[in-house]
């Protein structure tokens, strides 16, 4: 708890282009809940360094993630908006908690099997040891809730379990976290092959909608969106195409499965991949142009990094001197 809020902590990694996977099982509901808590989101800079990374073009992505999360309606004032490698903590409390993870549970993280298999030249010790990492992000917080997408759900299991762990032995010392996933938006899938998570590195640039699309390029991608020939706009297993339009349709505009199959009951593919395109350019064309006004005000944006990682480290400290008590180290003399 701050000042009576509960606390939410959630991050991104700035590699990459971002997808409208990003932003509608994360972002979109970062910005819903985010006056009900006390909200930390970081750009998780430490994490995407276990893939290489060329350091100009990191740092300027970094900068574009940072100002996005301003972009989509985040206030800054309000929300702690920060670099994770500008707070010390994180990298420290993920030591101390990697001795108390197992590498057994590392081995069984399906986006570990999936990054080595991707980056079979550099299988380092980073990508196996990222999800303490991400649960030293959380428990430094003394989290409550993270709103993530369905993919982060092994991670965010991991981190209870580290934590309780840590608390039988220890104390309550961490809150233990709660996932929030979206209604809708939680899991959307590529547009070429509907079986797989859209994603930032997806090497078809059709298979995804990046947020930096332009509308016609948007318009077209859901145009070759792949689908079947049942000709029928329905919510069901056999059409796992069409479904995930209509969960991007439904989480961009609130409207139920039902309400949607029925707006479109009758219509042809052509119109309702249509509609769906609109609706996504609509959203995102907004958001590209503050997002481009953002980043032209240095000043204001440094003046934000410089504040909120001051507050970032300070909430931080809280934990980390505590937890440095409880395994024993010697007081520092301040
Ligand atoms: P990352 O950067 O891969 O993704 C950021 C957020 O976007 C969600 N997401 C999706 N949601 C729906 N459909 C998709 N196709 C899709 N693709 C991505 C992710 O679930 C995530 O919420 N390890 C994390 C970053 C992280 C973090 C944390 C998150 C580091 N520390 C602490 C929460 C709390 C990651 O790589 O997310």
């Amino acid at each position: 708890m701050i000042d009576n809020k509960k606390v939410l902590f959630s991050g991104m990694q700035a590699t990459g282009n971002l997808t409208l996977g990003n932003y509608l099982g994360a972002l979109k509901n970062w910005v819903k809940l985010s006056d009900e808590y006390e909200c930390f989101y970081s750009v998780v800079d430490l994490h995407s360094i276990t893939v290489r990374q060329d350091p100009a073009e990191f740092r300027q992505k970094a900068k574009n993630l940072l100002a996005l999360y301003i972009a989509a309606g985040l206030d800054p004032e309000k929300n702690c908006i920060y670099y994770q490698s500008h707070v010390s903590g994180h990298a420290e409390l993920s030591w101390i908690l990697s001795c108390f993870t197992y590498m057994g549970e590392l081995n069984r993280m399906t986006q570990f099997k999936d990054k080595s298999a991707k980056h079979a030249d550099n299988i380092n010790a980073g990508l196996f040891t990222y999800p303490v990492l991400m649960a030293a992000d959380i428990l430094l917080y003394q989290t409550d809730v993270v709103p993530v997408g369905i993919d982060q759900l092994q991670h965010l299991e991991l981190t209870r379990d580290i934590a309780q762990r840590f608390n039988s032995v220890y104390g309550d010392v961490f809150t233990i976290p709660e996932p929030f996933i979206g209604k809708t938006g939680a899991k959307i899938m590529s547009l070429q092959d509907p079986s797989k998570k859209m994603s930032k590195s997806d090497e078809n640039p059709n298979a995804s909608i990046y947020l930096t699309d332009d509308r016609d390029t948007i318009i077209r991608k859901f145009k070759r969106a792949v689908t079947d020939s049942m000709a029928q706009v329905k919510h069901n297993e056999e059409q796992p195409g069409v479904s995930n339009l209509i969960e991007i349709y439904s989480a961009c505009t609130g409207k139920s499965f039902e309400d949607v199959e029925k707006e479109f009951d009758g219509k042809g593919y052509g119109d309702f991949k249509l509609a769906v395109g609109e609706t996504v350019a609509d959203i995102l064309a907004p958001l590209q142009s503050r997002h481009a006004d953002i980043l032209k005000d240095k000043a204001y944006l440094d003046g934000i990094v410089k504040n909120n990682a001051e507050k970032a480290q300070y909430f931080s400290n809280k934990t980390l001197r505590k937890v440095q008590k409880k395994v024993g180290f010697n007081e520092k003399i301040r």
